[in-house]
């Protein structure tokens, strides 16, 4: 599978040079065999993540999400968006248009967070981002109307209803004091009454990744998996609600938010974590916490091959032994150069101007064994990557009793839209290790903003569809 990748990328560095780098490159080819021990591992972690008494302790926490739903193609109306969770924070104007069956952006705005806030007093964020949200209703001239706003806040929290969600714990460089066991929307509300001169309508909360489904779930209602390959990496799908033990109810089915970022916290994905991730963790805000999305996600992956770079360089294997400072600078070597190392067309130019850009005197087979290096960090990324969506969609699978399930993942993230061979190594990853299913990938296009709508369409829909029925009752 890897192969053929790996032959290409391999051209041009002589052979002795080549097994001495392979050494320290071999840790990061996992086997099929491997993945499928990931996968059987995960496969357990899931139902741990969901069992009553076991989620507690649970590395996977496998969140209630309170969507019992995906879209049916009825919602409609106007909406607010927020987005919390990457490197941006955006409010969206968003309509929902049932005849053509679309999710408008109307307008959006990104407003940064300055690093400081992402490490401040959780109150100074919550005002940052009610201002926000007042700048853009002025500019739209929407500061009249109370709409309804769905607020994708991708943390893991502990969801109590569609509109209470307690944040577990910060992830991806974010560490704001006094909102971990709070509920992240009484902060926001309380934010935007101190200000007192907006108002919004009813509010849900989801994780970026139920977004993506329910963007997805739109345009094919056979979307039932999400999945986030970004900054962080996580994914969610439908649950069977007799298997949920934490929420009430036997019948139909509810999105579980599983946090996979957080597979291998108690130590189990050991033997598979290289020296060169154990210091991605430890030099972490969060050592400890989601291992498994540190060796996976866009915030980390550049910083893992500068610490292979450096490696190498001390040995003599690049550069004549002589580094930069730019190369001893933590994160300095970002995620987004390995995509353009990586293509298949231009890469080795890229590569180069890249390291000349880095400080450092390269020759030809410095810039081969440098995009050797990146896809090896890569291609492990795409491969534990598939191995886990591999083991949702055997879960759907053998939970619906079904030979053969055809079912579709919603995608976004700039790991996975913007890696040239990225994509492609986690699809066939996922044919080996789930050949009985049929994925169909979505990418969504804006799905965590225009997801946050769709979930306040649907609870609507289905606020609606209850109401009429009581009133049947009553009439009959
Ligand atoms: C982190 C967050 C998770 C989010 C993911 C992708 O893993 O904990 O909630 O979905 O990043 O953004």
């Amino acid at each position: 599978m890897s192969g053929d990748a790996s032959t290409v990328h391999t051209d041009g560095i002589p052979p002795d040079a080549l097994s001495k780098v392979q050494e320290y490159l071999e840790p990061f080819h996992l086997s099929v065999e491997k993945l499928r021990e990931v996968s059987a591992r995960l496969r357990k972690d899931l139902v741990r993540g969901l069992g009553k008494h076991s989620h507690h302790k649970a590395p996977v926490k496998m969140l209630p999400t309170f969507v019992r739903a995906t879209p049916d193609g009825t919602e409609k109306g106007d909406f607010l968006a927020l987005d919390l969770g990457g490197t941006n924070f955006r409010v969206l104007h968003v309509r929902v248009v049932e005849e053509e069956q679309k999710v408008l952006k109307m307008d959006s705005q990104i407003c940064a967070i300055p690093k400081e806030m992402m490490l401040g007093p959780g109150v100074q964020l919550f005002d940052h981002i009610a201002a926000c949200l007042n700048d853009f209703l002025v500019s739209q001239n929407l500061k009249g109307q109370t709409l309804p706003l769905g607020f994708t806040f991708s943390f893991p929290c502990e969801q109590k209803e569609i509109d209470k969600s307690i944040l577990i714990r910060w992830t991806k460089g974010f560490n704001c004091s006094g909102v971990e066991g709070e509920d992240v929307v009484k902060l926001l509300k309380e934010a935007i009454h101190r200000r007192g001169d907006y108002d919004i309508g009813s509010v849900a909360m989801v994780n970026d990744t139920v977004g993506t489904m329910m963007s997805c779930g739109y345009r094919d209602q056979s979307c039932e998996i999400g999945m986030i390959i970004g900054t962080g990496t996580n994914a969610c799908y439908m649950e069977e609600i007799k298997n949920v033990r934490r929420v009430e109810g036997e019948d139909g089915r509810m999105c579980i938010n599983t946090e996979w970022g957080g597979f291998g916290d108690d130590g189990c994905l050991k033997d598979i974590r290289t020296e060169f991730d154990v210091v991605v963790d430890e030099t972490s805000i969060n050592p400890g916490i989601h291992n498994f999305e540190k060796m996976i996600s866009g915030m980390y992956l550049g910083e893992i091959v500068r610490l292979l770079l450096v490696r190498l360089t001390e040995n003599k294997l690049l550069f004549e032994g002589r580094t930069s400072e730019a190369l001893l600078t933590p994160d300095a070597f970002e995620t987004k150069f390995m995509s353009e190392i990586e293509e298949r067309d231009g890469g080795l130019e890229n590569t180069q101007n890249i390291l000349t850009e880095l400080g450092l005197k390269w020759d030809s087979v410095d810039s081969r064994i440098v995009r050797l290096v990146c896809n090896a960090v890569s291609s492990r990324s795409a491969r534990l990557c598939g191995a886990a969506l591999a083991t949702l969609a055997n879960r759907i699978r053998v939970n619906r009793r079904l030979d053969h399930l055809k079912t579709t993942v919603g995608v976004d993230g700039t790991v996975y839209k913007k890696h040239p061979n990225f994509s492609e190594e986690l699809r066939a990853t996922v044919r080996l290790l789930a050949p009985d299913c049929d994925i169909t990938f979505l990418v969504s296009e804006d799905g965590s903003g225009k997801g946050a709508a769709m979930v306040t369409a649907v609870a609507q829909r289905l606020a609606h569809q209850t109401q009429q029925q009581s009133t049947n009752v009553l009439v009959s």
